[in-house]
């Protein structure tokens, strides 16, 4: 990944191959943000009038290049937008800044070193700017022969900020565990799908499991039969890729409260025998980005040390239409010991999840989240940039809203209407896989609730959205996967330690 360096030096004076500063849409046209003033000076005071030549007008995002003038040791200024000028006395909010400094990092990709001299009025400020630096930098370029894609920024010097005040170093730590991890979803996500299967995805947990000391079991096809895990067979019997389960747990002495989140990990979703048609497939290998979420937050969770339990339960399996697959109206025996009738065999998310939500419950955490590629309800509902939240309990879903957006996450509360339940009833087993058309993501939410433990809070989050990124980059988020809901999780760990949530 990008490194990130915290600089005492002024921006104008750093070694580096650009330098980053901000401006943004006055009252009276292009205004430069604070940390610029001394590249100001070096343009004779007259950066901002050059830059509007140029055409900027500070707009979200937006990128100008200008030449620098003697006094400023990098040879290039690159000027990003940070919007509208905050009103008098506040500063710039931190989403801005995040997606200002992922807008630079990403025009500065095949670069190797850039100074960030963007306004850090706090310590809040210089973590937005960190990360998101870290974060727009990124690029997946392992299938690329050499030269076929440009090499991300290589280096981040952060000018503005106190490399040697203990808040700043905090917050720089933070951003680059965070940032790295979100990453970390985001290869996961962007792997082709031949390359990563239940089995692969959880040699990379067992990896990260012993670099990180983690605790890690693994439940095979055999031991998920044994076990009576019918939702996670009954999905993955399609496949040659046999189902994994995967219980991955950070444990922290100190901790007082525990949390579960569980990961839908379709490695790939072809639909099964309820074939999804072309046009609808080709960016299935992305049905795995919640367990991508959850194993990637276990992981942060660790690397902050966070006095509090976090365990990731990892569903995996790969939804396809071999000759052992799952046939519409088959029923299924769930872990739970319930029944399910198999009305549509592309409904497959709540099947494994609701195995992995039983078996979460069973070991009583304080809450359980759950993080699903789940219903392309959710997507007609919410768009592409914003999940959903469910929940069985009104106060944590709000908890959960406002913690996303704290974050700098995108999501919306949804409610779980009990009328949509007779929509699945089915005439053969316990419940069906499928009801009513309308509200599908929260029909969808219904299914799962009836699989979580008696008297557990729990909330699921329906990332179908945001998880992949299909049109053009924008702030800090690239093409593909997005790491949706990593930054969420984390945030509720770290809330959950500080005894701020459950
Ligand atoms: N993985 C899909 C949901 C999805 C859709 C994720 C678009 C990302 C983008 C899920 O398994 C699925 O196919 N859901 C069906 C459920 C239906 C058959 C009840 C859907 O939403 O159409
Ligand atoms: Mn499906
Ligand atoms: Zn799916």
């Amino acid at each position: 990944m990008t490194a990130l360096t915290l600089s005492t030096s002024s921006a104008a004076a750093l070694r580096a191959d650009a330098i980053v500063i901000g401006v943004a849409k006055g009252a009276k046209g292009l205004e430069v943000a604070p940390g610029a003033e001394a590249v100001d000076e070096a343009f004779g005071g007259k950066l901002a009038a050059t830059l509007e030549t140029l055409g900027a007008s500070g707009g979200d995002g937006e990128v100008t290049k200008v030449l620098s003038p003697e006094g400023v040791k990098a040879p290039l200024v690159l000027a990003v937008g940070l919007g509208d000028t905050p009103a008098d006395g506040e500063g710039f909010g931190a989403e801005a800044l995040r997606r200002a400094a992922g807008a630079a990092a990403r025009a500065l990709s095949g670069t190797k070193k850039a100074a960030f001299a963007l306004p850090v009025a706090d310590v809040a400020a210089a973590e937005a700017i960190a990360q998101g630096a870290l974060l727009g930098a990124y690029a997946f370029t392992v299938y690329q022969e050499n030269g076929s894609g440009k090499a991300p920024l290589a280096e981040v010097a952060l000018t503005g900020a106190k490399p040697r005040d203990k808040a700043y170093k905090a917050a720089a730590e933070r951003a680059t565990a965070v940032a790295a991890e979100v990453n970390r979803a985001r290869d996961l996500i962007n792997m082709p799908p031949n390359d990563l299967h239940p089995k692969s995805f959880a040699a990379q947990v067992q990896a990260a499991a012993k670099e990180y000391g983690l605790k890690v079991e693994v439940l095979d096809e055999k031991a998920l039969a044994k076990g009576g895990y019918g939702g996670i067979l009954g999905v993955g019997q399609g496949s040659a890729n046999p189902p994994r389960l995967v219980k991955v747990s950070y444990l922290n002495p100190k901790a007082k409260k525990s949390l579960a989140f569980v990961g839908k990990g379709i490695t790939y979703d072809s639909g099964g025998i309820s074939l999804k048609p072309a046009g609808h497939n080709e960016t299935m290998k992305c049905d795995m980005s919640g367990a991508a979420a959850v194993f990637a937050a276990v992981v942060a969770s660790a690397k902050l040390a966070l006095p509090v339990n976090v365990t990731g339960w990892l569903a995996l399996a790969e939804n396809m239409p071999g000759g052992r697959a799952t046939r519409p109206g088959d029923v299924l025996k769930m872990y739970s010991g319930k029944t399910v009738e198999v009305l549509n065999t592309d409904a497959e998310g709540r099947l494994v999840l609701a195995d992995a939500l039983t078996r979460a419950s069973e070991e009583k955490p304080d809450a359980i989240i759950d993080v699903a590629t789940l219903t392309g309800a959710m997507v007609l509902a919410l768009g592409n940039r914003t999940f959903g939240i469910m929940a069985n309990d009104d106060a944590f879903r709000t908890a959960i809203h406002e913690t996303a957006t704290e974050a700098g996450e995108q999501s919306w509360p949804m409610p779980l209407p009990a009328e949509l339940r007779k929509g699945m009833d089915s005439p053969t087993a316990d419940i069906a896989n499928m009801g009513e058309r309308m509200g599908g993501g929260l029909v969808a939410g219904l299914f799962l609730k009836e699989f979580v433990g008696e008297g557990i809070t729990w909330a699921h989050l329906d990332i179908a959205g945001p998880a992949f990124h299909e049109g053009a980059p924008y702030g800090y988020t690239p093409k593909g996967g997005t790491g949706s809901a990593v930054r969420t999780l984390v945030r509720l760990a770290e809330k959950t330690a500080e005894g701020g949530l459950v």
